[in-house]
C-alpha cells in the first residue's frame, strides 16, 4: 500500500500538539476495561497504524505495545522515542498477520479510512480479527459517511507555530462519491531567520464508512459490542462525523 505519510510524519507531532491523545487514552483504557472480562494486568496491544506513538505513549503504563505503520517516517520517530514497554515496525495492516496473538488490537485517528478499497478494508479488518486472542477486542474510530454528507469537509487552514517556526496547513477535500473524498494538503513551513519557505503536498484517499458497513463486520465469532460517538458512551448518531467501533473475538 501506499505510504500517505511520508513528508507528513516529520512534522506531524509539531501539527497535532493539541490533539489530546492523553484524554482519548483514557476512553480507550475504560472502554479495554468494560469489554474485556480477564482483567487488565499483562495485556498486550497491536496498534495497527501507530504513527508516531501518540496513543502508545499514554496506553503503555497499562498495557505491552506493539505498533505497526506503513510509514517508514512515523515509525522512525516513534522509535526514537524510546517509549518503555513498546516496539514500533514498519508493516501493513492489510497484510499483517502475527505468530503472537494479542489481547487488544487498536487502530486510531481513522487509519480504517484510508483503507480505500473493499478488498483492502475487508483485509485490515480479517487480520485485526486474526491477530487477537479469543476473548480478545478490536477498537476502531472512523469517519462516519451521513455526518460529512449532512456537514461537508471544507477548505481549511491551520497555522501552528512555536519559537522557532510556524508551520500552515490548507486542506482542500474533493469528494468523489458519498462515501469516496481525496484531502489535498498542502504544508507552507517557515523557519525563523531563514528567508525561505519550505513547502509540499499531500493526498490523502479516505474512504467513509457508515453504521451498516460497520455492521456488517459482524459475524458469528466477532461481535459489534459498541458503535459509538467517537470518545463518548453515547450511540452513534447521522450527525456525528466521529464514530468508534469496538469488536469482540469469541472464538
Ligand atoms: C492519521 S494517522 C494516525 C496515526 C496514529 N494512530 C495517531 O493517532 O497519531 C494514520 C496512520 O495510518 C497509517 N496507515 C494507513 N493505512 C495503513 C495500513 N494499511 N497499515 C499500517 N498503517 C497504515 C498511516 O501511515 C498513518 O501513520
Amino acid at each position: 500500500m501506499k505510504d500517505n505519510f511520508s513528508k507528513y510524519g516529520e512534522i506531524y507531532d509539531f501539527f497535532y500538539f493539541d490533539k489530546n491523545y492523553m484524554k482519548e487514552a483514557r476512553h480507550l483504557n475504560e472502554l479495554i476495561k468494560k469489554n474485556l472480562e480477564i482483567g487488565t494486568a499483562n495485556l498486550s496491544i497491536l496498534d495497527v497504524g501507530c504513527g508516531t506513538g501518540g496513543y502508545a505513549q499514554h496506553l503503555n503504563k497499562y498495557y505491552k505495545i506493539t505498533g505497526i505503520d506503513l510509514s517508514k517516517e512515523m515509525i522512525k520517530i516513534a522509535n526514537n522515542k524510546n517509549l518503555k514497554n513498546c516496539k514500533f515496525y514498519e508493516g501493513d495492516g492489510t497484510q499483517y498477520i502475527s505468530s503472537k496473538k494479542y489481547d487488544i488490537v487498536i487502530s486510531m485517528f481513522h487509519v480504517v479510512n484510508y483503507q480505500i478499497t473493499k478488498i483492502q478494508f475487508n483485509k485490515f479488518i480479517r487480520n485485526a480479527f486474526l491477530n487477537l486472542k479469543p476473548g480478545g477486542i478490536f477498537i476502531f474510530d472512523f469517519w462516519n459517511s451521513p455526518a460529512t454528507l449532512i456537514d461537508p469537509p471544507e477548505s481549511k487552514i491551520k497555522i501552528v507555530s512555536s519559537v522557532n517556526e510556524l508551520l500552515l496547513r490548507h486542506t482542500l477535500p474533493r469528494r468523489f462519491s458519498k462515501n469516496r473524498i481525496d484531502i489535498k494538503f498542502d504544508f507552507y513551513r517557515i523557519k525563523y531567520g531563514h528567508n525561505k519557505i519550505k513547502s509540499f503536498s499531500e493526498t490523502h484517499k479516505i474512504r467513509t464508512l457508515d453504521k451498516s458497513a460497520i455492521t456488517q463486520l459482524a459475524t458469528k465469532n466477532f461481535k459489534l459490542v459498541e458503535l459509538n460517538k467517537a470518545f463518548y458512551f453515547k450511540p452513534l448518531t447521522a450527525k456525528d462525523w466521529h464514530g468508534l467501533a469496538v469488536f469482540k473475538k469469541l472464538s
